[in-house]
């Protein structure tokens, strides 16, 4: 009979299979912008086992300690040129999975703080919101290097493991699995505190990827203090100028378009706003105010970017819209409920409201199943 012993405790297993869904839909996950929310609730989960992992490394059980770790550079080389030879079974990580533990832990952990960072930035979001704008290349510099870390490591372990489970026979994933190794050596034990401290770290980790998903408005998603409610900061502007379409919010053309739009009857569809808008200067006067120049968000950012200080009247006609809108089916405007393009609340839910257009509010309830798949999985027309 061979040895065989009990080296992975049930929380450090709950543990890797966690981290594994979430390093797996976070990548996913990035590679759609309308999937921002399940990217972050997934990201905020990962980061709350990451951090429990962390502490595991110095409070866990025997074998999950970093103390036991191997990262002896000489044995890691031995363990690599060996790769297809018979060699030794280790009892708790071998080299690669040492190094490839830490790695995942310290960059898994950047990435994590990095992307919360980042909403900070380039979206005024949560925790970091009080970050400038100036800061998000290098936030993003960051994140996509940490990411790529996490990556690399993630596949090179993924194919080790294959390999020491079909190549050298040893079942590894099995192991991963109920715990068990065929090894001669003690088995672990998982004090009462330790299980309670796991337990409790993996469950509120989950709640708090769940929260984050549930209620994105009271998570690290959440809009700060620089979010404007227009009915309740500039009633008069709110009402006035949603008399005749959708309240279209300062930040999203510049000063200099916004005079000529208000001013000349010509460039407002031959409606004379200083005549027909009651309190007109004092209105104008709040949107120069609060046009894009004045505020830091990502898109007033790329509406300045993208007209080149070219004065454009029409938001639909700056080059950032047209991009961020060009996977939308040319007839779509044809809809009896969008009718045109300056429809915009036909598409984003609680457009107008405030000066945040969130990408998780966009709404496609217009579309067939098939357009709305190809305008997620941005599929040029
Ligand atoms: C009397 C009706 C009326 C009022 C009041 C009015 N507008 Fe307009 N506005 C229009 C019409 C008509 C259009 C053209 C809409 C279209 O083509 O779909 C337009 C278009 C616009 C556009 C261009 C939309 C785009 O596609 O880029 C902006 C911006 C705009 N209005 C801002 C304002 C603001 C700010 C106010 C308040 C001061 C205001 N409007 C008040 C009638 C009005
Ligand atoms: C027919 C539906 C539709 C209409 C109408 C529409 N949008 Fe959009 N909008 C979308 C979709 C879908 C996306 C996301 C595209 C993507 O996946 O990248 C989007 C993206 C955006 C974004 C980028 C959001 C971000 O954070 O990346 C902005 C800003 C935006 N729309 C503003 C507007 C404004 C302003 C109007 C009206 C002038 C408007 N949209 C009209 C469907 C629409």
């Amino acid at each position: 009979m061979q040895d065989k012993a009990y080296i992975w405790s049930k929380i450090t297993r709950y543990f890797h299979w966690l981290l594994v869904i979430c390093i797996l839909v976070t990548f996913l996950s990035s590679l759609f912008e309308n999937a921002l929310l399940i990217h972050i609730a997934f990201g905020s989960l990962a980061g709350g086992l990451l951090t429990f992992r962390l502490i595991w490394g110095f409070i866990g059980p025997k074998y999950e300690r970093f103390s036991h770790f191997d990262f002896s550079l000489s044995d890691l080389w031995f363990y690599l040129s060996n790769l297809f030879k018979d060699r030794k079974i280790y009892v708790g990580h071998n080299p690669a999975a040492s190094w490839a533990t830490v790695l995942l832990i310290v960059f898994g952990f950047f990435c994590t703080l990095s992307g919360v960072m980042l909403m900070g930035s380039e979206e005024e979001r949560g925790l970091f919101s009080f970050l400038s704008a100036d800061y998000y290349k290098e936030i993003l510099y960051i994140h996509s290097i940490s990411k790529n870390v996490v990556g690399i490591v993630a596949l090179i372990h993924i194919v080790g493991a294959l390999l020491e489970h079909f190549w050298h026979k040893t079942k590894i994933i099995n192991t991963m699995i109920d715990g068990y190794k065929n090894v001669n050596a003690p088995s672990t034990q998982t004090t009462p505190f330790q299980k309670a401290f796991g337990t409790f770290s993996i469950i509120f980790s989950l709640l708090m990827g769940i929260f984050t998903l549930i209620a994105p408005a009271y998570s690290i998603m959440t809009n700060n203090a620089n979010e404007v409610i227009y009915h309740i900061d500039n009633p008069l502007y709110a009402k006035e100028c949603s008399e005749c379409h959708n309240l279209y919010p300062p930040i999203l053309l510049s000063k200099e378009s916004w005079s000529v739009v208000l001013d000349d009857p010509k460039e407002h569809f031959k409606e004379d706003l200083t005549k027909k808008v009651p309190h007109f200067e004092s209105i104008k006067s709040y949107i120069l105010a609060h046009s894009a120049q004045s505020a830091s968000n990502e898109i007033s950012r790329n509406i300045l970017e993208s007209t080149e200080g070219k004065n454009i009247y029409r938001i639909t006609r700056t080059k950032y819209w047209k991009d961020t809108h060009a996977f939308i089916p040319r007839d779509a405007y044809k809809h009896p409920k969008i009718k045109t393009k300056s429809n915009c609340s036909a598409c984003h839910m609680n457009f107008g409201i405030s000066n945040y257009i969130n990408d998780e509010e966009i709404s496609l309830q217009y579309f067939s199943l098939y357009e709305a798949m190809k305008i997620y999985l941005h599929v040029k027309n």
